[in-house]
């Protein structure tokens, strides 16, 4: 098996791949929660003074390492609350801690810098730059951060495109693959710093049910075998039955939060 490459058969990454853990290790004490939401609230300005909320007072907490999915009619809020989670977008009232931070007073520099080292981010539309080769996309987190493109960054962007079975399109641009292909170069870069927390958010959304099934095993996969949290938005109860617990956010609110009933791997 070469570095990195994903062994199927045993559900893991090679032994190699052990080297992706050479990023900052996470941070936080075990017990913490990797995110905690304490009665969130988020409101856009519809035009003055017209205020329409959103969130509604949200309250959870995502432990290290769990997987889960957030469910919900069209407009009930989640790319919202995803977009606040992954301080994208300041909440109204509330308090969001990460790793135990809270965030709502961090000055612009420190929330980049948390979200930089906390957040792996997975969108629906990949998002990946098309001037750039799907290395260089994989690598763009650590990039963004300041690192230096090193040959052990390469090797680690490497290693995870062979993790996620294209390692022999490392040169190729993104609109030289497939959409399910450019969704796993996409979850190769969210997981290139290895963040405690992954946030998804439709991220099957445009894939045929095959693709769709790839792309979210890889998710587990990788959750699994790097114990970052994944908090992933999807319409199709048969995936977010595949996923530890289930949130379920309606009009604004979490009217449901209940563990699967699927036997653990
Ligand atoms: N920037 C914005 N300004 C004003 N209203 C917004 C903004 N973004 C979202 N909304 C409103 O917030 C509500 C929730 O939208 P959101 O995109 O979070 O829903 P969603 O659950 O992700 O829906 P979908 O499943 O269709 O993606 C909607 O009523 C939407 O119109
Ligand atoms: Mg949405």
């Amino acid at each position: 098996m070469s570095d990195g490459q994903f062994d199927a058969a045993q559900g893991r990454l090679g032994s190699a791949g052990e080297h992706l853990r050479v990023d900052a290790p996470q941070q936080g004490s075990p017990a913490q929660p990797v995110l905690r939401l304490d009665a969130l609230r988020k409101s856009y300005q519809m035009g003055t003074p017209l205020q329409t909320e959103v969130l509604h007072g949200i309250s959870f907490a995502l432990a290290r390492g769990e997987f889960a999915a957030l469910v919900g009619p069209s407009g009930s809020g989640k790319t919202t609350l995803l977009n606040v989670i992954g301080l994208l977008d300041a909440p109204s009232d509330g308090e969001l801690y990460l790793q135990g931070t809270p965030t709502r007073m961090l000055e612009d520099a420190e929330r980049t810098a948390l979200r930089g080292r906390s957040i792996g981010f997975v969108f629906q539309f990949h998002h990946l730059i098309q001037a750039f080769p799907v290395l260089d996309n994989v690598l763009m987190p650590a990039l963004v951060q300041g690192a230096r493109r090193t040959d052990e960054l390469e090797r680690q962007g490497l290693a995870l495109l062979d993790a996620v079975g294209l390692a022999a399109h490392a040169q190729k641009r993104p609109n030289e693959l497939s959409g399910g292909q450019q969704q796993r170069v996409a979850i190769a870069r969210a997981l290139l710093t290895r963040p405690p927390l992954v946030l998804a958010d439709e991220p099957t959304g445009n894939l045929d049910t095959h693709s769709a099934d790839d792309v979210f095993a890889l998710l587990r996969r990788f959750n699994r075998e790097f114990g970052c949290a994944v908090l992933v938005v999807t319409h199709d109860p048969r995936l977010a039955q595949r996923c530890d617990r289930i949130l379920n956010l309606v009009d604004g609110n979490i009217v449901s939060d209940q563990a699967t009933t699927q036997t653990p791997v």
